[in-house]
C-alpha cells in the first residue's frame, strides 16, 4: 500500500493517540522492561478500568482488541456447540463472517429502510422464535454510523430475551460521549465490548476489553490465555486512560470536524449522506456509476470503503480538515467531468 494514500476507508482516528502514550511506550522500550513477562491477566489495567467506570476489576477482561474478544472468546466458544447468532443487517461484516464460521446459523434482522434504526420488537420476536444463543449489536453501527440502542431499547432486549447473551460492541461509542457499560451491573446477559483502536488511536497495538457482570466474566476468564496481551500494549492502554483529557479533546475536535465534513459532502448532488454518531459516514451514490466514482478517487490516491452487498454505497471516514479539503477538491473535479 502506498504511503501517499489517503485512507478515508479505514475508520481510525486521524489525530492519533496522546503524546503521553508515546512517552510511556518509549520509556518502556528504553528501560527494556519488556525482557520480563508482563501481567498475565492485565490486572493493573483492569483496576484502572474499574476506577474509570466505577465498577470492579472482576467486570473486565482485556484482549488483543474487541475483535479477539468477540471472535475467539465469545463467538467461537459460545457458538461452536452450534448455537444461532442474531445480528442486524447491515452490520460489521468481519464479525458476521466470523459468526458464520462458528454458528449453526447467523440470523439477520434488517435495519429500517431509511434511517437504519433497529427494529427492537422484530429483534425480540426473532430471538425468541429462533432460540438464538447470542446476539451482536454494534452501536454506533458499522457501516451505517448511527447508534442502534440506548438504555431504554437495550433494556427491552435484555429483559425480552433473558436467556440470550446480548453482546454490544461499543467500538465507536467514545464519539457519542455515552456508554451502556453501567447496565452490566443489573443484567448478567449483557457483555459490552470496548477498544483502544478507535478514539484512543491505538489500532495497531491490538488492545480492547469486555465488560460484563462478574458472573459472566468469571466464566469467560476461564477461557483466557495468560500473557495474551503484550506488555507494550498494556503500557500504552494504561497511559491512554490516564490522559483522558486528551481523548476528550480529540473527540470534541472530531465531532466538530464531522459536522463540517457531512455538510460539505452533502453539497454534492450525487452523494446522499446518512447522519452518523461515529467518525465515518455511509454515503449513497445517486445517479452515478459507483465503480467509475471509486476508480476516479483511487486514481487520486483516495481510498473509500465499499462492500459487495451494498454496491450503491461507500463508507467515508472524516479525516483531518486538510485531508478532507483534498477530498472535496477531488469531488469537485469529479462533478466537473
Ligand atoms: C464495529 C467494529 N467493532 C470492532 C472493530 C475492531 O475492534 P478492535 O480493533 O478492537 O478489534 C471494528 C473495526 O473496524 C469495528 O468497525
Amino acid at each position: 500500500m502506498s504511503s501517499h494514500e489517503h485512507r478515508f476507508d479505514a475508520a481510525i482516528n486521524p489525530y492519533g493517540c496522546s503524546p503521553k502514550v508515546v512517552e510511556a511506550m518509549v520509556a518502556h522500550a528504553r528501560s527494556k522492561a519488556y525482557r520480563f513477562y508482563g501481567e498475565p491477566w492485565a490486572n493493573s489495567l483492569r483496576e484502572r478500568l474499574a476506577e474509570r467506570f466505577n465498577l470492579t476489576p472482576e467486570h473486565f477482561l482485556v484482549y488483543n482488541g474487541a475483535g479477539e474478544a468477540l471472535v475467539w472468546h465469545f463467538l467461537a466458544r459460545l457458538l461452536l456447540p452450534r448455537g444461532r447468532l442474531l445480528t442486524p443487517y447491515p452490520s460489521y461484516e468481519r464479525f458476521v463472517e466470523a459468526g458464520r464460521r462458528c454458528a449453526a446459523e447467523v440470523v439477520e434482522v434488517p435495519l429500517s429502510d431509511e434511517a437504519f434504526s433497529l427494529p427492537v420488537d422484530a429483534m425480540i420476536e426473532t430471538a425468541r422464535a429462533r432460540q438464538v444463543a447470542a446476539a451482536l449489536i454494534s452501536s454506533p453501527n458499522n457501516p451505517t454510523g448511527n447508534r442502534l440502542v440506548d438504555v431504554d431499547t437495550l433494556g427491552r432486549l435484555l429483559k425480552g430475551v433473558p436467556d440470550c447473551l446480548w453482546i454490544v460492541d461499543e467500538a465507536y461509542a467514545d464519539y457519542t460521549g455515552t456508554t451502556l457499560v453501567p447496565m452490566v451491573r443489573n443484567y448478567p446477559n449483557l457483555v459490552v465490548l470496548r477498544t483502544f483502536s478507535k478514539a484512543y488511536g491505538l489500532a495497531g497495538l491490538r488492545v480492547g476489553y469486555s465488560v460484563a457482570h462478574p458472573q459472566v466474566s468469571s466464566r469467560l476468564a476461564a477461557l483466557q490465555i495468560p500473557w495474551g496481551v503484550d506488555s507494550m500494549a498494556l503500557v500504552a492502554a494504561e497511559a491512554a486512560l490516564e490522559d483522558e483529557a486528551y481523548v476528550q479533546q480529540v473527540v470534541a475536535r472530531i465531532q466538530r470536524d464531522r459536522t463540517d465534513f457531512a455538510e460539505a459532502l452533502s453539497q454534492f448532488p450525487f452523494l446522499r449522506v446518512h447522519p452518523s454518531d461515529a467518525n465515518f459516514f455511509l454515503v449513497r451514490l445517486d445517479g452515478i456509476d459507483p465503480a467509475s466514482f471509486v476508480e476516479y478517487l483511487s486514481a487520486r490516491q483516495i481510498r473509500v470503503r465499499r462492500r459487495p452487498d451494498m454496491p450503491h454505497h461507500v463508507r467515508i471516514t472524516c479525516m483531518t480538515p486538510p485531508e478532507n479539503q483534498m477530498l472535496f477538491e477531488a469531488l469537485e473535479g469529479f462533478q466537473r467531468r
